[in-house]
């Protein structure tokens, strides 16, 4: 699959991160592991050089994971050795800051990737056989909860000490319109009814661009489960689908048509941020070690973890945005074309990694992240 990496490839990038990025403006007379990596192992970073071709990463055999091993040990011995020379540098700091959560960006993608190249398998292998997936006899009851319009603002503080990417940027102003936000997240059960009422096959309730895609995919289901909506592929293997749990690995198209089919809408980024802002960031996250998204608990918002939620926004500049400097400047804003926001992490985030502000984005025919929804609409009738 062109979007999937092999886990190896994620290792050996974020090493190569950290040597591109840190050790070689930072440490001087650094040698690189092998003059190689560069290319191989550079992910989009075009004014950093040339690379190997993302969607044929699958076919490096070379170089082996002993050698990806010892490249990590190299880098790592380097690190230790430049901040125990550089003391308190606040730019090799940042750096380092950001090679971390890079890093924990690609501890996320390492479980969604492997979890698709095991679905691919005829014997559906497990990542994890004893993966512990909570269920409950029921969700709590879905309510929409009101929030009144006017002028709000979203975005991190620009001199906030926390740790935050460039997207997040500026905090700015935005007008917000009474609206009705869904308390939980949209679970398989629900979605089964959406399919079981032919959502798939009413033209009306999709965007032209989700009908075209899911005529020419062959969709009517989420990715993962099987043709009777029993079982679904989980990184325990494949299980039995638990209709009180949320709904994943459902395209932008597919929430979209869902919500439309409800009488509802897809939340903006705006009523998101503002909704979750006052939530504890808790929730079933990485840390957890569920690794599925789970039946809500009785007062569990969800805004944070189980699915990433997709939103009504395109991912676009906030108002007076600036890229980072230099090369880092591709980390996020150049992918600001097409794509559609997503909010709050999931059960594959870690914890220390997210955040009300975080915004992450993906193309609205991606499916293979965990990837849900919840519902809002307009006016405040919270019935
Ligand atoms: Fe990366």
């Amino acid at each position: 699959m062109p979007d999937v990496s092999p886990t190896k490839w994620h290792l050996a990038h974020t090493t190569w991160f950290f040597e591109h990025f840190v050790l070689e403006p930072f440490l001087p007379g650094y040698h690189a592991f092998n003059d190689r990596y560069h290319f191989l192992f550079n992910s989009y970073y075009y004014s950093a050089g040339t690379m190997h071709s993302r969607p044929q990463r699958g076919l490096l055999s070379r170089p082996l994971v002993s050698e990806i091993l010892q490249y990590r040990e190299y880098v790592d011995e380097a690190i230790l050795g430049l901040i125990q020379a550089s003391g308190e540098n606040e730019q090799i700091r940042n750096r380092m800051v950001l090679g971390l959560h890079h890093e924990q960006q690609h501890q996320e993608l390492l479980l969604t990737d492997i979890k698709h190249v095991f679905s691919m398998h005829p014997d559906k292998p497990a990542v994890n056989p004893g993966l512990l997936i909570p269920a409950a006899a029921a969700t709590p009851e879905h309510q929409f909860i009101s929030h009144s319009g006017g002028i709000a603002e979203i975005g991190v503080e620009l001199e906030s000490g926390d740790f935050y990417y460039d997207n997040e940027t500026p905090r700015h102003q935005v007008i917000i319109q009474n609206h009705a936000m869904g308390s939980r997240l949209v679970t398989n059960g629900e979605y089964r009814a959406f399919i079981l009422d032919r959502g798939y096959g009413n033209n009306g309730l999709w965007l032209s661009d989700g009908w075209a895609v899911i005529q020419q995919r062959g969709w009517n289901k989420p990715l993962y489960w099987s043709d009777d909506l029993q079982k679904e592929f989980t990184l325990g293997g494949e299980r039995d689908i638990d209709l009180n749990a949320p709904v994943a690995h459902v395209s932008y198209y597919e929430a979209d048509a869902y919500a439309r089919w409800a009488g509802c809408r897809l939340p903006t980024e705006a009523e998101w941020e503002l909704a979750a802002k006052d939530q504890p960031v808790i929730g079933n996250l990485m840390d957890s070690e569920i690794w599925h998204p789970a039946v809500a608990g009785e007062d569990a918002s969800q805004f944070f973890g189980d699915t990433w939620e997709w939103t009504a926004s395109s991912y676009a500049p906030y108002p007076g945005f600036t890229p980072l400097a230099g090369s880092l400047g591709e980390y996020n804003g150049k992918f600001m074309c097409n794509q559609m926001t997503i909010r709050g992490g999931s059960c594959v985030t870690a914890d220390k990694h997210i955040r009300a502000s975080y915004r992450s984005f993906f193309y609205p025919d991606a499916r293979w992240q965990f990837l849900g929804f919840r519902l809002a609409k307009d006016g405040t009738d919270s019935t």
